[in-house]
Order: structure tokens, then C-alpha cells, then sequence
């Protein structure tokens, strides 16, 4: 009876309450009291009644507990956390009732009868315990002020609470907006609760004297797992899985953003994208023959629209086996690319996993040679049903398989492929239900699909990552994945799946590109227009807008609908998508930089409200999730509904700039503004320095040899801006460049300083433009104590080496200078 999986079984039990059997005929069973303990010096290990506990002090603001009811813990990897054996100083106590662990920011109280955890921060705030009563480590108190957020790729509200989720990656065609589970599982949530504020500390809303408090709590289980955060009681949440070890991290913040920054640093964070992947991307279901792919092109250019990238789906395919052209419909597949890289267009290929069980393919010969697939427990290879019909299932849980799959996609990036789309790879079949008894190596120790679904679509990434990466060490891979698991965000980037054209899947589109950026995936956006179905010439329009400023900027559409490029909607709409796609591009600087700093830091480049104004009641509003950050300082409010000619959106505490009308608005407040259908609501907070460039029609077309800078001064500010050459991996050897912007806003005057804090880059710029919004008439504008000259409008300042003019109608003062290691401008 003890070998029953005693947290299984209480799971079994809130799921279907007839089933499993135990020992206190209640339908679990607790883990019980400590019977011994000892203590090491990054760990501590308990026996328990029914269960073993080690908690292992990882940093000073992060905890793992882990519990078994096995006589040992397992030896298997984890696939989602990079450095297991992270540690830190400790002070540990035993007191008569329980065990107190105290880090630099931490306490941890362990009460030893039942085995209990509570974590308090210094001030002893209690942050988060288990249920009391229960004594299960699982089952938390539910305090009435906590909200929840994260749980990565999920529908309906940011705020999670209240409602139960599942993690099953899950191929669903045209979800519906309560759909549960979808094709990522991330198994990372965010708690945030309210205490008093102490005297010594300061809110951002003066009149509020709460502050909120975030930790973070990462379940390393890839079985199908459940959080209920909530549902259908007020007393506890709970979180847990099918099978496998309880093993959770907890992570304190008390920033929700330090919350995502440690969580990143466990699970990792992307790397530097190509700069190409930033800008516009064309898809569809499919383009073929290759006529229609030059033709595509062609049209894209001839229209002036920008575009980087197209993608062929499954129809450049020999019958959908992966590796193969279609010779019929691409006679001379090289050729293509290579003209079509000389027009500046990269070309990224669909790569499903299920390889078609087909004794004449090369693929499935050197798979059945290799032993590279994955088996019944009785040796037989599984064969499942997708596109090319009957297909194996690489074992990408096996060392071999993963060399061998990456070196098939690295042969595609030797034929002038630019990147990898990774599709059906949660993984699906016809039929949704991949048998569990198929056989994993899951690196030698053995596992079902049980087990390892989750993890399937985050090691064929990781395959296809190493796999370019060993090949073409100075290329940055770039993936785009349909499934993955917490870690994803190291190999791919994310796209929302099928979803619809209407106004809910818009309004999704929003807030789950956000949900997944919470969750440590900064890199995402939706198949703009709506996959399935037909957009009106409106959404359609609102939701190019939306894809402008989402982190992953891609238009795809499904098999047997209308044409959905730029320019099937309508001169009006044709227009409308080429501004606010050359807008993307002009900010690409500005973009690249956030890449860079969610490189740094695991937080998303598309932020949540909250995330920058974490004790500001409002940004957790219903309504506030409608509208988001671009880093710290670009407010988004995307209109969300094609009939809407108003939007009502929040702006916090300060002074913020509107984009198109130059209006300055006070914040702290709910405003109402007019959005003409040409134009994406935006505005810059105070103190905002957002850099520029000029025009392309994709990366790398032009040398960009004049850079604007957008500076709506106030008081102090400071932003430091990345570059480097955007496409090899030299960044990693030191060759990248960092400049400081720094501008003071005095009662007459304004000072810009630009500095070069590392000059590993020659950025080959000539001129700054800076434009200084909300600006007077200057008397003097000098550059490094050298007056500037005064023109009398941008012409002529244009033609110029140096100068200024004033905008008057705009309120704005436009400095042209010269690039120089050190600029110090001042404005009289
Ligand atoms: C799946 C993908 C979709 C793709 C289609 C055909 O539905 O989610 O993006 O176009 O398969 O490959």
C-alpha cells in the first residue's frame, strides 16, 4: 500500500473520486511527519511517514522542494532545468516544532509534524504555505487577495484564478477561447499578493500604501499535469501530476519581473535572433508551385511592402516526406533560393516529426537502420498517421536521434534554407492519441509517451537547434515551434496555432503573446488575419497592427481560404499594413534591443502592464490586459474590435506622448481616445528614449547610415541601446556594440549625452536625428560646445552636416549631428 503513488492518488482522487484505493479510505494519503532529517550543505534531506523531501536551498531567493514516494529519488535529467545543482549560503535552525532555512531574502519554515512549508521574506510576511490542515505539499493556502498569472500558452483571462488548467501539449485546430489544454505546456505560474506597506517604502500610487509581492513556483513534471489555481473552492489552490516525483521550485521575487528573471535563469533564456526574424514574415498553406513563390515575392517588393521572410508549409514536399522537394512543383529548389536571397527574401521550410513509414524513403531507411524511432514495448516501430500518411516518430529523447535530425535540418540550411518551422509536434497524429505504451530512450533511462509528450516538441527543437548550431557555429538558428515545454524559449520561437479570424482569437492574440512572455517566452505572436476562416478587411487590419508590435510578426493562413497577403483587402488596408509594417521597421533598433535585454534577462519584450507598474491596481484590471509594453517605455493599446472608433485604455502614473497627435496626457488615469483606422494606439512615458532607423524593405537592404532618436525628456533618464552585425554569432566573442543615452531635462535647458560603453562594433553611422519632443523654441542648440546652426525646415536640415530646426506645430526639435564617440548636446 505505501508503494501507491500517494500524490498521484490524491490527484486521482479530485479528479474522479471513485477512483484508486489507500490507507485512510479517504482517497489520499498524506505525506505524513519528518521521522529524520540531515542536513548538507546545500540541502536538506527528510524521511517522511510516507514520503522522502529534499529541499535544496538553489539562491537566496530560490527553493526546490522535492518529494518521492519511492525509496529514491530519480537519476533522470531534467529537460527544462539548466543547472540543477545551483547553491547558495544558508543558516539553518531546528526548533522544537519545525526547521527554519534562512537565506539572504528567505525563511523557510518546515514544520515537522504534519510536514508542513511556509516561506516568509525577511519581514516575515508570510508569502506562501501549504494548506494547513492537509499537510500535502501541494495543496496552498488560497489567500483572498492572490491573483495568478503565467501557465504560458492558455486562453481567457491573464489572471488565472479561479479556474483549473491542464498541461497536455495539445494539437487544437481552431480553439475555441476557453480551450484548455493548447499546444505549449509551461508549468510556471506567478502568485501575486498584497501586504501593508512598510513606512520606509515607496508605492508608485502615492494614495495606495499596499504592496504587492510576487513569487514564482516552477513544477519540473512532464506529465500530464493540472493547476487548479482556485477552481471550484476558496480555501486552496493546488497543483500536480499524473506520475513522477512532486519536485517544484519555488522563486521569491518580491518584483514580479525578478519572479521571470530567476525562473529564466532555471529554465534559460533565448539567444540573440537574427535580426531578419524581427521583421515581417509571409506564410500560408501553401505557396507553391515556385512560380507563385517568386510571384509572392515579386509583388511584395513592387508594392513597396517590407517583408523578410516567406515559408513554404507542407506542399514543397515529395508527399510530405520531410527533407524532400517536390520536383514537379520546385524543379530547381537551389536556384530559387538563391535568386530570391539575392532579393533579400529567406526561406524557411515546415519540419514535421512524423517521417513517412515509407521502405523506399532515405529518412525512413536511415531511422529504421539507426534505430532512431520510437517503439512498442515489444520492439516493433509505432507508426502513426499525419500528413504523409503512415510515419515514424523520432525518438528525439535519444542522443542519436537528435545528432541525426540535426544534421537533416543543418542539410536543409547547406541548400539555402534560412530557418526551421516546426509544426505537429506535440506530437500529433490523427486520431489525437498517441498510444502511452510507445517506448522512449529518454536518455538511456527509459520512459512512455506518458512521460515524455510534453517534452517531445522542446527536444526536436533542441535537436534541430544543436544540430544547426554544430554545423554552422557562426549562424544564429532561427525556429519557430508550435509545441514545446518550459525551456522552449533556449531553441524556438512560438506561434499560437491555428487559430481563427474573428474578433475573439484577436482579443486572444493579445493576451496570449503576453500569457506566454510571463512565462519566460519573449519571442511570439499569432498567425496574423486568423488561420482558419475569413477576415474582414478590418480585423484584418487591427490585427496586422497588433502583429507589428508583437515580438513574432507573421501573416498565415490556412488551406482553402481566401488569399490574406498585405494586399487582398483592399486598397485602404494595402496602405494602412505597408505604414505600420515600415513603422516595425524603422523601430527594428528598438525591437532588437528589447531581444537583447530579454536575452539578458528573461523578461518579455511584449510586457504586461503590471509587470512595469506592479503596485498599480489598475494595470491588473480586466481591461488593461488589452494593451501592453514595448520594455519600459512604449505603451501599445491595440484596437481589438474592427468596429471600434474609440478605445479606452489606461495610462499610468506620468506623462505620456501620443505617437500621432503629439498630445501629452496626465497619467493615472482611464482616457478615450480616437483611433482612426490607419493608426495602432501609442504612446512614449516620460522620459522615453526610443531609437530609430531609417526605411528598408528588409534587414540588411540598406547600411543604415542615419539613426533617429525619439526623446520625450523629463527629469533624468537613461537608455542603453545594443547592436552588432544582426546575423553572426560574433556578438558572443565581444563583437557588439553598447551606447548610453542619457538626458536631463532642466527648467530651460535639456542635455543629451551619448556615450559608447563598448565599442566592439563598427556600426558604420554617420548622424544622429534626434528628435526632442514636447520641446520650446531654443535659443542655442550646441554639439560638444560647437553652436549649431538653425534651419528653417527638415529640408534643409536634411541636406546638411549638422544643424537643428523647429517644429512648431509639432512642438518639436529635430538635431542633426554628426556620430561621434561622445556627444553632449545642449539645448537652450
Ligand atoms: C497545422 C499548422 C498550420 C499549418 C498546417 C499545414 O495546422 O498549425 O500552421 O499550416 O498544419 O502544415
Amino acid at each position: 500500500m505505501k508503494r501507491l503513488l500517494i500524490f498521484s492518488i490524491l490527484l486521482i482522487f479530485k479528479l474522479s473520486p471513485a477512483a484508486g484505493s489507500d490507507k485512510n479510505g479517504k482517497g489520499f494519503i498524506f505525506a505524513g511527519d519528518v521521522k529524520s532529517f540531515s542536513k548538507f550543505d546545500d540541502h536538506l534531506e527528510l524521511k517522511l511517514d510516507n514520503a522522502l523531501c529534499n529541499v535544496y536551498i538553489a539562491a537566496p531567493n530560490i527553493i526546490r522542494f522535492r518529494y518521492t514516494n519511492q525509496d529514491e529519488f530519480s537519476k533522470a535529467p531534467s529537460y527544462s532545468v539548466l543547472e540543477q545543482s545551483l547553491k547558495t549560503q544558508f543558516q539553518f535552525a531546528d526548533s522544537s516544532k519545525f526547521y527554519e532555512i534562512r537565506t539572504k531574502e528567505l525563511i523557510v519554515h518546515i514544520s515537522k509534524s504534519p510536514c508542513r512549508i511556509s516561506i516568509y521574506n525577511l519581514g516575515m510576511d508570510l508569502i506562501n504555505e501549504d494548506e494547513k490542515a492537509f499537510g500535502v505539499s501541494f495543496d496552498k493556502t488560497l489567500f483572498p487577495d492572490e491573483q495568478f498569472y503565467g501557465l504560458g500558452e492558455k486562453t481567457g483571462s491573464l489572471n488565472k484564478r479561479g479556474n483549473q488548467y491542464t498541461m497536455w501539449n495539445s494539437d487544437q485546430p481552431g480553439y475555441s477561447p476557453t480551450e484548455d489544454p493548447l499546444y505549449q505546456s509551461i508549468t510556471f505560474f506567478i502568485g501575486i499578493r498584497e501586504f501593508p506597506g512598510k513606512s520606509n517604502e515607496k508605492t508608485t500610487r502615492p494614495e495606495s500604501n499596499k504592496l504587492k509581492q510576487a513569487y514564482g513556483i516552477f513544477f519540473d513534471n512532464t506529465y500530464k499535469s493540472y493547476f487548479n489555481m482556485g477552481a471550484s473552492n476558496n480555501r486552496f489552490y493546488w497543483f500536480g501530476a499524473e506520475k513522477g516525483e512532486m519536485d517544484y521550485y519555488f522563486i521569491y521575487g518580491p518584483e514580479i519581473k525578478k519572479v521571470i528573471s530567476s525562473y529564466s535563469q532555471l529554465t534559460g533564456r533565448i539567444e540573440m535572433p537574427p535580426m531578419w526574424a524581427l521583421g515581417y514574415q509571409q506564410s500560408r498553406w501553401s505557396y507553391f508551385p515556385e512560380p507563385n513563390v517568386r510571384n509572392l515575392a515579386e509583388n511584395f517588393r513592387n508594392r513597396n511592402i517590407p517583408i523578410d521572410v516567406i515559408y513554404l508549409d507542407i506542399h514543397y514536399m515529395d508527399e510530405y516526406r520531410v527533407f524532400t522537394w517536390n520536383k514537379e512543383r520546385f524543379p530547381e529548389p537551389q536556384k530559387m533560393l538563391n535568386d530570391l536571397s539575392k532579393e533579400g527574401f529567406k526561406i524557411i521550410t515546415i519540419v514535421d516529426p512524423g517521417v513517412k513509414a515509407d521502405s523506399n524513403y532515405f529518412a525512413a531507411k536511415e531511422g529504421i537502420a539507426g534505430n532512431l524511432f520510437v517503439k512498442y514495448p515489444d520492439g516493433k516501430f509505432y507508426n502513426g498517421e499525419v500528413w504523409p500518411s503512415w510515419s515514424f516518430f523520432p525518438d528525439f529523447t535519444k542522443k542519436e536521434t537528435r545528432e541525426w535530425w540535426g544534421e537533416k535540418n543543418a542539410d536543409l540550411l547547406k541548400d539555402g534554407i534560412a530557418g526551421i518551422w516546426n509544426d505537429m509536434n506535440e506530437p500529433a497524429v490523427w486520431g489525437q492519441a498517441f498510444p502511452d505504451i510507445v517506448q522512449f530512450d529518454f536518455e538511456g533511462f527509459g520512459a512512455n509517451h506518458k512521460r515524455i509528450h510534453n517534452v517531445y516538441a522542446l527536444e526536436m527543437a533542441r535537436a534541430t537547434f544543436e544540430g544547426i548550431r554544430k554545423m554552422f557555429p557562426e549562424k544564429r538558428p532561427f525556429i519557430l515551434t508550435r509545441a514545446g515545454f518550459s525551456g522552449i524559449q533556449r531553441y524556438a520561437a512560438v506561434w499560437t496555432g491555428d487559430n481563427l479570424a474573428n474578433e475573439d482569437h484577436l482579443r486572444m492574440a493579445c493576451t496570449m503573446v503576453q500569457g506566454l512572455g510571463i512565462s519566460g517566452i519573449p519571442f511570439a505572436g499569432s498567425d496574423v488575419g486568423g488561420f482558419m476562416g475569413i477576415p474582414t478587411a478590418g480585423l484584418y487590419n487591427r490585427w496586422i497592427q497588433l502583429g507589428a508590435f508583437s515580438p513574432f510578426f507573421r501573416g498565415h493562413s490556412a488551406y482553402n481560404t481566401i488569399p490574406h497577403e498585405p494586399w487582398a483587402f483592399g486598397e485602404d488596408v494595402e496602405s494602412w499594413a505597408r505604414d505600420i509594417i515600415k513603422l516595425r521597421y524603422r523601430l527594428l533598433p528598438f525591437f532588437y534591443n528589447e531581444f537583447y535585454n530579454a536575452s539578458q534577462t528573461g523578461l518579455p519584450v511584449s510586457r504586461s502592464m503590471f509587470l512595469n507598474f506592479q503596485n498599480d491596481d489598475e494595470c491588473y484590471k480586466w481591461d488593461s490586459q488589452y494593451q501592453f509594453m514595448i520594455g519600459d517605455n512604449l505603451l501599445v493599446a491595440p484596437v481589438l474590435s474592427e468596429k471600434e472608433n474609440f478605445k479606452k485604455l489606461y495610462l499610468p502614473e506620468g506623462k505620456w506622448f501620443d505617437w500621432w497627435t503629439n498630445k501629452i496626457y496626465e497619467g493615472n488615469q482611464w482616457i478615450i481616445i480616437e483611433v482612426p483606422q490607419r493608426e495602432i494606439p501609442l504612446f512614449i512615458r516620460e522620459g522615453g528614449i526610443i531609437p530609430m532607423q531609417q526605411e528598408q524593405n528588409y534587414v540588411g537592404e540598406k547600411k543604415i547610415e542615419e539613426f533617429e532618436v525619439k526623446i520625450f525628456p523629463s527629469g533624468s533618464s537613461v537608455y542603453q541601446l545594443y547592436e552588432d552585425d544582426g546575423i553572426t554569432t560574433n556578438y558572443k566573442n565581444g563583437a557588439f556594440s553598447l551606447t548610453k543615452f542619457k538626458v536631463d531635462k532642466n527648467i530651460n535647458s535639456v542635455e543629451i549625452n551619448v556615450s559608447k560603453e563598448k565599442d566592439g562594433f563598427d556600426l558604420g553611422r554617420k548622424d544622429y536625428l534626434f528628435k526632442v519632443l514636447d520641446s520650446a523654441l531654443p535659443e542655442r542648440v550646441s554639439v560638444n560646445n560647437n553652436d549649431l546652426k538653425s534651419f528653417k525646415d527638415l529640408k534643409s536640415l536634411n541636406s546638411a552636416a549638422e544643424g537643428f530646426c523647429y517644429l512648431k506645430d509639432e512642438q518639436t526639435l529635430v538635431i542633426k549631428a554628426a556620430d561621434k564617440k561622445n556627444l553632449n548636446i545642449s539645448v537652450r
